[in-house]
């Protein structure tokens, strides 16, 4: 991943005197993102690696991941009914076509979320007073006018979310209460004649594993399917607990495959009780990973959408106040263990772990006939010292004089620099920088500094 240029890098940077000093510096980018991006590696194994975004923030660091790391996206809201169709005849589809404009000019394909829905809907529709042909007739039209917009150019709709209770009944609904079960066979029906191009999903929560509910959209596809309505796909949204991942989701995704339609995690965030801890980071790292290997291992699943990709655009701290950390970036887009948890499972590698880290950065600020003047930064992301002794071992014979900020000692090459009394304390977030002054004769190598 490429990162941008931090204030404190620039700042050092500006310290510098040699062209070697500022590749050194430079050239210490923080290894904490997968090289390749997630979508390279998505893309080698066959597979989807989606975000839910939201249009607005299309722009900066957002939009730089959004468009790097995915090769597929889902509009967060801006394609439900209610933001379509605000009042009755009145569109508005800024949002919307952002986001698909978007995912053209990166090279990513769109599913659209969602068609019929029981939330998030306009008023007007929701106050309305309709009889089962006036419901059927606005189902119609708004799936022949939405679905018809982007006809050709998204991928996939969510044409029917969330349609069953926990125990596997139907929810009650305007469409079930109005139209009965078939709604969900009339949408699917609207949504093909409307763009036979795109693919056709019903999408739930709670169906991760076998389950009464499940068990009971297990029973709608197979009818459906029996029918000779189109459904292609099953979308699990997979809105997890740390620690409640269920040990039978690869068999569930796999029983829904053996129907004859693909499945896809549509909506994966994995939430904690606040606040997130290290431990409980890696343990949504392996859980991530366990997700993703999940559908990695099933042909016919076609691949794993977060439902946002960092914490600062996530809905769980305003639905359950005191829970978060549900996404693979943090607030300040760096990437937690649960970005590394998605790139294992693709195949690809992370160094070093993205749980924060501590790196030492050494260069030469000043250099002239026989001596020169080094300096040594401690920086910290997401970790913290209370203590510190950074090590390296020249290369050429160079010789420390003197130190500042730091206890020196040199023995033949290695040099092995401690904290003094008053910056042994690095918060993340922070940095410690010490200097020292040294002889060299021939050349004057920068050698790699390791934190002990
Ligand atoms: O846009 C308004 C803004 O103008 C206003 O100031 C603000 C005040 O609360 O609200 C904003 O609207 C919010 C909207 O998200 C956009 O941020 C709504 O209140 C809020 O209810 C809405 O929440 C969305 C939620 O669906 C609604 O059920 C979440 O962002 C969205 O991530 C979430 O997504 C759903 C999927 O569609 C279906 N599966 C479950 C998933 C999580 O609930």
């Amino acid at each position: 991943m490429r990162t941008s240029r931090s204030p404190l890098r620039s700042r050092l940077t500006t310290l510098l005197t040699g062209a070697a000093a500022l590749t050194a510096l430079l050239g210490a980018a923080p290894a904490h993102a997968a090289d390749p991006p997630l979508r390279d590696l998505a893309d080698a194994k066959g597979k989807v690696i989606g975000t839910a975004v939201t249009g607005s923030k299309l722009t900066g660091t957002y939009g730089r991941i959004a468009g790097e790391e995915f090769n597929f996206l889902t509009p967060g809201n801006a394609m439900k009914w209610g933001s379509v169709e605000p009042t009755r005849g009145n569109f508005n589809w800024t949002e919307a076509d952002q986001i698909v404009d978007f995912a053209e000019a990166n090279g990513q394909r769109v599913r659209g979320h969602t068609l019929v829905w029981h939330s998030q809907n306009p008023s007007w529709l929701t106050n309305g007073s309709w009889t089962s042909a006036q419901l059927s007739q606005l189902m119609n039209d708004h799936i022949a006018t939405e679905v018809g917009r982007y006809k050709g150019r998204l991928a996939a709709w969510d044409v029917v979310n969330e349609p069953f209770n926990e125990d596997g009944t139907y929810r009650q609904t305007l469409w079930y209460n109005g139209l009965g079960a078939d709604y969900i066979a009339q949408a699917l029906t609207a949504a093909r004649a409307a763009d036979p191009s795109a693919r056709l999903y019903i999408n739930d929560y709670n169906v991760e594993g076998v389950n009464a509910k499940s068990t009971a959209l297990y029973n709608l596809v197979k009818s459906l399917k029996e029918r000779g309505v189109p459904i292609d796909d099953v979308g699990l949204q997979a809105h997890l607990i740390l620690g409640q991942v269920p040990s039978t989701l690869q068999q569930n995704i796999q029983r829904f495959a053996d129907l004859g339609v693909d499945v896809a995690i549509t909506e994966l965030d994995i939430r904690m009780q606040l606040p997130a801890t290290e431990a409980k980071l890696a343990q949504q790292g392996t859980e991530y990973e366990a997700v993703v290997k999940a559908c990695v291992a099933v042909s016919r699943c076609t691949g794993v959408t977060v439902w946002g990709f960092t914490d600062s655009d996530s809905w769980i701290p305003d639905t359950f106040p005191g829970q978060g950390a549900a996404t693979p970036y943090d607030e300040n887009y760096a990437p937690k263990p649960a970005y590394s948890g998605i790139v294992t499972a693709l195949g690809g590698t992370t160094t070093p772990p993205p749980t924060g880290a501590c790196t030492a950065t050494y260069g030469v600020t000043s250099q002239w006939n026989t001596g020169f003047t080094g300096q040594v930064t401690i920086a910290c992301s997401g970790a913290s010292l209370s203590s510190w002794r950074a090590n390296w071992t020249f290369g050429a014979g160079q010789q420390i004089t003197q130190a500042w900020n730091a206890t020196c000692t040199q023995t033949g090459a290695a040099v092995s620099c401690t904290n003094v009394s008053w910056n042994g304390s690095v918060p993340s977030g922070g940095s410690v920088t010490f200097g020292f002054n040294a002889n060299w004769n021939g050349s004057n190598p920068l050698p790699t500094v390791t934190l002990a």
